[in-house]
């Protein structure tokens, strides 16, 4: 295929260089906003009269009709090309002649691929919030199931406090609710049109781009042309909100992980979602959480990747940007796959809240309340919880837990022990008194609900 550039040159690039400098295997997939920035761009060039009417119509049927073709399979992406936009402007050449070299008026490939990079990011970012909305779902549809199931709170992956499953899932979705603005935020911040920005100064022509950004639903133009083609700073915003996603993704993973097995016994993945063992007839694996925790290190190099690459660069564009859309487009589908394992692995996932109960009755979670209890009846809370400290260790030395501590046995460690205590400290009435704001009791279990659900309408 012959270059956009000959003229100056006297000789062929070589073969090799020519493969290693080309970009159309990873940029073909920006072909439909390559055009769509394109057509804008003939428009203005038309209403402008920087080109003939006639010229511009025919650049708007021929890349129509490259559209349609390329729709319809009809015209495959020439993988000779150097790139999506010489693809596309040759492709136009071949089919109108000499109007479609006057496309490039005004314009370079440097605001041309600025452009497309947003455009397309702008596309993925919508999608995957829609995907986060899908997971998100999930997640509340199990929490609702189980706003009243008992389970354990752990810190240090030590038990410590009663909690409901309700309410563990929720917290997911509050990271995924903000994961999921912060998309919007991304994809608002980088609407903004570089085209017109040219080689790097701008133009001489007497161009409109506030029209073509507007005709490209983008909310302004980049006000520096040198900024317009030389940063990649949304790449770079995009790349660190999905990499925030699959931090959290991994997090619930490794969570579904430690839950299916044997030890927790909490949750049984559907078998749809679970893979056997080649050698072990008894296994079940969790596989696909495994490979969405996993990923995760993928993702992180995408931003990194990024991050350095831009690093130390001299404006205005450098070739070394061309290396940006791998990273981002690796992420942006990354991440797509692991919210699309993810939503129905949670949807499908069983619950065994009996398995919950019987762990949430060991390693004495209810201690906390133990020690509240001596607190309301007035001892200060820093006695209360020695008192109850040396309570935890005389039970584990007896073998007995502080519900099977009578209450002689109470008294001795403090006398403001009464007979009330056995209901202070069982367990669905220490997760129903939590009923701070935001606390783990059901009612409000229910508040978050219907707060999740009221945000994620709004998308
Ligand atoms: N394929 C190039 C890229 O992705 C397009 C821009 C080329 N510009 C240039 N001056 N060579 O960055």
């Amino acid at each position: 295929m012959e270059k956009l550039w000959t003229g100056r040159f006297h000789k062929q690039l070589d073969a090799a260089a020519d493969d290693f400098n080309a970009s159309i295997r990873v940029d073909k997939r920006m072909v439909r906003h390559d055009i769509e920035g394109s057509l804008a761009h003939a428009a203005m060039l038309a209403a402008k009269g920087i080109i003939p009417a006639a010229d511009a119509e025919a650049i708007l049927a021929g890349l129509g009709g490259i559209l349609d073709d390329l729709a319809s399979g009809a015209l495959p992406i020439d993988l000779a090309a150097e790139d999506v936009h010489t693809f596309v402007e040759t492709e136009l050449t071949r089919r109108i002649g000499d109007a479609g070299k006057k496309l490039h008026t005004a314009r370079s490939r440097n605001d041309q691929v600025a452009l497309d990079i947003r455009l397309t990011l702008r596309e993925d970012a919508a999608g995957l919030q829609n995907h986060i909305k899908t997971l998100i779902q999930a997640l509340a549809q199990q929490a609702e199931e189980h706003a009243n199931t008992i389970t354990v709170g752990y810190t240090h992956l030590q038990r410590a406090q009663p909690i409901t499953f309700g309410h563990h899932l929720l917290a997911y979705t509050m990271m995924l609710l903000r994961d999921g603005e912060r998309l919007q935020d991304a994809a608002a911040r980088m609407n903004i049109s570089p085209l017109g920005s040219c080689a790097l100064a701008g133009t001489t022509y007497d161009t409109d781009r506030l029209g073509v950004a507007g005709a490209l639903h983008m909310q302004g133009v980049c006000l520096n042309s040198l900024d317009g083609v030389s940063d990649r700073d949304f790449c770079v915003e995009l790349a660190s909100t999905l990499a925030i996603i699959m931090m959290h993704l991994s997090r619930l993973c490794e969570e579904i992980i430690l839950w299916c097995s044997w030890e927790f016994g909490f949750v049984e993945l559907d078998d749809a979602y679970s893979t056997g063992s080649s050698i072990m007839p008894q296994k079940k694996n969790p596989d696909i959480a495994e490979l969405i925790r996993g990923k995760t290190g993928r993702v992180y190099g995408d931003l990194l990747a990024l991050l350095t690459l831009l690093k130390g660069l001299p404006l205005a564009y450098n070739k070394d940007m061309q290396e940006d859309k791998e990273a981002i487009f690796d992420a942006v589908d990354t991440v797509k796959a692991c919210l699309g394992m993810a939503a129905p692995m949670v949807a499908t996932m069983r619950v065994r809240p009996e398995n919950m109960r019987k762990a949430a009755a060991g390693g004495f979670i209810n201690a906390t309340d133990c020690a509240d209890y001596l607190a309301k009846k007035g001892l200060p809370f820093r006695s209360a919880y020695k008192a109850t400290g040396e309570i935890v260790a005389y039970c584990i030395a007896q073998g007995k837990t502080l519900e099977t501590m009578t209450l002689a046995e109470y008294q001795q460690f403090s006398a403001l022990f009464e007979q009330d205590v056995y209901a202070a400290i069982e367990l669905s009435n220490c997760v129903l008194r939590r009923n701070s704001l935001g606390g783990a009791a059901p009612e409000q279990v229910y508040m978050q609900l219907a707060y999740v659900k009221e945000r994620i309408a709004a998308w």
